[in-house]
């Protein structure tokens, strides 16, 4: 097995459930054991590390005129509950891997090279997705990142005081045009390179993400005793918002409306009580902001007349609503370059997934590199890239930090 195999390997150990599966947490244990197995490699070949106050880790290879904004490359290594071994984490030990192969082969970089691991890009913790690059691009603010509760009612504040971090929020913010370049490897996560045959994916861009948490109170009772003209259930409500979610984005406009009810939850929760709360959460994404907003907006209006019609009142959280990301044309040319020089088949593509790069796009040029995943299965533990597709992604990487570099 070569070394980037064997270190997403290891990497997969630190899970809080039995592999193939994967569950790693932004400030778990699991988590901050992750962390520590990334640094040490960085440092046993000699890169830079600093590490901000949210655990966003920056690993830097120096270049030979080390005041030019440097060349950046990096993902998130947190996993959702449950979730693949691949999912980010080829983009920072792939990171890893291309560095060493340019020193291996002797290179040395003008600009400096820097592997980025962002802390928490999955939604799990705190219920957004990409906290360390919200905060590096300033799209989170140090005042509303305060207000971030996690799913056992602590604030980001105390997470970072029981992981030993700093709690000085306002140093995390990276100026723009921090770096020259950002190019982020992933596994597609969806099917189209594997259908195509193909070995590397260029991104254009990445679809516009959206989420909210619908709160819904009706009436609680017993299941026997309360007759159905008097019911105010709360469960049936939000089964009827979760078709309703469905039936917007399948009827939208545009081809790209994606919309999906993950988080269904009832109370009390037992079999002879009717539901008295439930809580929803909507993730509600497009490639078009126009049809994204204004599926947005239809599940809203759908929500209150539901809730009014059924009794029950709900409360409507918007969670994140995000513009897409247009990738830089000259580092799509020269990530194309690459890929032709090497002999690799190639497309350049639209994410549908988001990435840390939506919100690096914002700050400085950006764009990522695809690689395939078996059956396009991706937040699953059979989520799986060979280590032949995984070496192609990295050697795309390699010499398009190089180009960068140089
Ligand atoms: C990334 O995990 C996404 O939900 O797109
Ligand atoms: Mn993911
Ligand atoms: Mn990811
Ligand atoms: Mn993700």
């Amino acid at each position: 097995m070569n070394r980037i195999d064997k270190e997403l390997q290891k990497l997969a150990s630190f899970s809080a459930t039995p592999n193939p599966s994967v569950t790693r947490i932004v400030y778990s244990e699991e988590d901050m054991e992750a962390r520590a197995y990334f640094i040490t490699l960085c440092e046993n070949i000699g890169l830079k590390v600093r590490v901000d106050v949210i655990g966003n880790t920056f690993a830097r290879w120096e270049g030979s005129q080390p005041d030019l904004a440097p060349v950046g490359t990096g993902s998130h290594i947190d996993a959702i509950p449950e979730s693949g071994q691949y999912d980010g984490t080829v983009g920072v030990f792939g990171g890893l891997e291309a560095i060493r192969v340019l020193k291996e082969s002797g290179y040395s970089p003008k600009r400096s090279i820097e592997i980025l691991l962002f802390t928490s890009e999955e939604p799990t913790r705190f219920g957004i997705g990409c906290l360390g690059s919200r905060m590096l691009s300033g799209q989170l603010t140090p005042e509303n990142a305060e207000k971030l509760i996690d799913t056992e009612n602590n604030s980001l504040k105390q997470n970072l005081e029981r992981v030993n971090f700093n709690t000085d929020l306002s140093s995390v913010k990276l100026p723009k045009n921090y770096y020259n370049a950002f190019v982020e490897l992933h596994i597609e996560q969806g099917p189209i390179l594997e259908a195509e045959n193909l070995d590397i994916g260029i991104v254009t861009m990445i679809a516009a993400p959206s989420s909210l948490g619908v709160q819904i109170v009706g009436q609680g009772g017993h299941a026997g005793c309360v007759l159905m003209p008097k019911r105010k259930d709360a469960g049936c409500a939000a089964a009827e918002i979760a078709l309703a979610v469905e039936s917007i984005a399948q009827n939208s406009a545009s081809d790209n409306t994606v919309a999906t009810t993950g988080i269904f939850n009832i109370k009390p929760g037992a079999v002879n009580s009717i539901p008295k709360e439930a809580y929803l959460e909507i993730d509600l994404r497009d490639t078009f902001i126009e049809t994204r907003d204004k599926a947005l907006n239809d599940v809203q209006d759908k929500i209150k007349e539901i809730s009014n019609r059924r009794g029950v009142t709900s409360n409507v959280k918007l969670l994140n609503c995000d513009p897409p990301a247009i990738c830089a044309e000259n580092l799509v040319n020269t990530v194309e370059n690459v890929t032709k020089n090497l002999g690799y088949s190639y497309k350049k593509m639209i994410s549908h997934a988001y990435h840390d790069s939506l919100f690096m796009a914002q700050i400085c040029p950006t764009t990522m590199i695809f690689i395939p995943c078996r059956d396009g299965l991706s937040h699953h533990p059979d989520e799986y890239s060979s280590p032949e597709q995984i070496h192609k992604g990295v050697q795309t990487l390699a010499l398009s930090l190089k180009a960068l570099s140089e």
